[in-house]
């Protein structure tokens, strides 16, 4: 197959981050995607209402006017998190899903959730409404290992709450282990985990063998190559509870090429040339649709993207620069390590 017609791509996870910033990675997304879900943890973090309708109007007003993207704004939920303010917001429309961050996980997570009965209220209204929780399926305790933290989340924090709220609709964010995708495999309709495109490429190896590599430094972390493989799997078995989160998560290089390195990877400009390469090498181009565009919007129950994009296999390799210019100095985009052959023509 030399081209492929799919309705146009989702992102259902996503940083955007704010400012000059903002504007220089918008693009990229916009320019294949036609929706994507926009993670809250800027500095100080969404957690009103209020903040994510200011905040979705700064990335409009930044928006190519001949893109046709429309942001899904999310809630970081903290411990003060306002019921009502949550439940007025989902119903308006302006909020699509609320995000735990375990506080301490990852990159601006300092106001996150230390204390999981503080939130119950919020979570318990959220199940009762349908409006889906995304977490960052990580425990912060130091004395468990960085490598086990997505399987001692689910078994600690994850799977308890899903006992004690069985409706609550849950993504399980940026799976990275087998653990987490046999969970989701077989949790029902209500749970669903976004799978973003760097760990369908690298394995911890890529990170730390040979000389350590700060650009594929990401949290959670990328586990050994079993679980690599265990999250192609997935991606391409066309079971509906797996979707594209890129988790895109721009740094500049200057805060990543330090002695205590940021963690994320900048994936937005190269996504879908990257996931045609992967879908192809497993014989599953024809269910590249459902990954990138159906399943998202079937659990978060919204329609399917009107347009379609088409993606073309060119003879040479797509040039893709090796990083984007911002006013503050340089953003590297993602190398996966391949020659990428598939185009994204419209
Ligand atoms: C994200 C970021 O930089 O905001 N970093 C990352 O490594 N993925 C936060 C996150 O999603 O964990
Ligand atoms: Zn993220």
């Amino acid at each position: 197959m030399k081209q492929l017609s799919i309705c146009r791509p989702d992102d259902w996870h996503l940083h955007l981050r704010d400012g000059k910033m903002l504007a220089a990675v918008i693009d990229d997304t916009s320019r294949h995607f036609g929706r994507a879900i926009i993670m809250p943890n800027l500095i100080p973090p969404v957690v009103t209402g209020a903040d994510a309708a200011a905040y979705r109007d700064r990335i409009l007003s930044c928006l190519n006017p001949e893109h046709h993207f429309t942001p899904l704004m999310t809630l970081y939920l903290t411990e003060t998190t306002q019921l009502h303010d949550v439940a007025d917001a989902a119903k308006r429309g302006l909020v699509h899903a609320v995000k735990l961050y375990p506080a301490g996980a990852t990159t601006n997570s300092a106001s996150g959730v230390r204390d999981l009965e503080k939130v119950m209220p919020v979570l318990e209204m959220m199940a009762s409404i349908g409006l889906p929780l995304c977490v960052h399926g990580e425990v912060t305790d130091p004395k468990v290992d960085i490598f086990d933290r997505e399987l001692v989340f689910i078994e600690t924090v994850l799977d308890p709450l899903r006992r004690r709220i069985p409706e609550l609709r849950v993504v399980l964010e940026h799976v990275t282990t087998s653990d987490g995708v046999d969970y989701v495999k077989n949790g029902g309709k209500t749970i669903a985990a976004t799978i973003t495109t760097h760990h369908l490429f690298i394995n911890r190896n890529h990170i730390l063998a040979g000389g350590i590599r700060p650009h594929y430094y990401c949290l959670p972390v990328a586990k050994r190559e079993s679980h690599r493989r265990a999250l192609v799997r997935a991606a391409v078995s066309g079971d509906q509870s797996f979707f594209l989160g890129t988790d895109s998560a721009p740094h500049l290089d200057t805060a990543k090429l330090m002695a205590c390195g940021c963690a994320g990877i900048y994936t937005s400009p190269n996504t879908m040339s990257c996931l045609a390469h992967i879908f192809e090498g497993e014989s599953a181009l024809d269910r590249l649709e459902g990954f990138t565009s159906l399943h998202g919007p079937a659990f978060y129950q919204l329609p399917i993207n009107k347009e379609r994009v088409t993606l073309v296999k060119q003879s040479e390799p797509v040039i893709y620069p090796k990083s984007r210019a911002t006013p503050d100095g340089e953003l590297t985009i993602f190398d996966c390590g391949f020659p990428l052959f598939w185009a994204v023509k419209s």
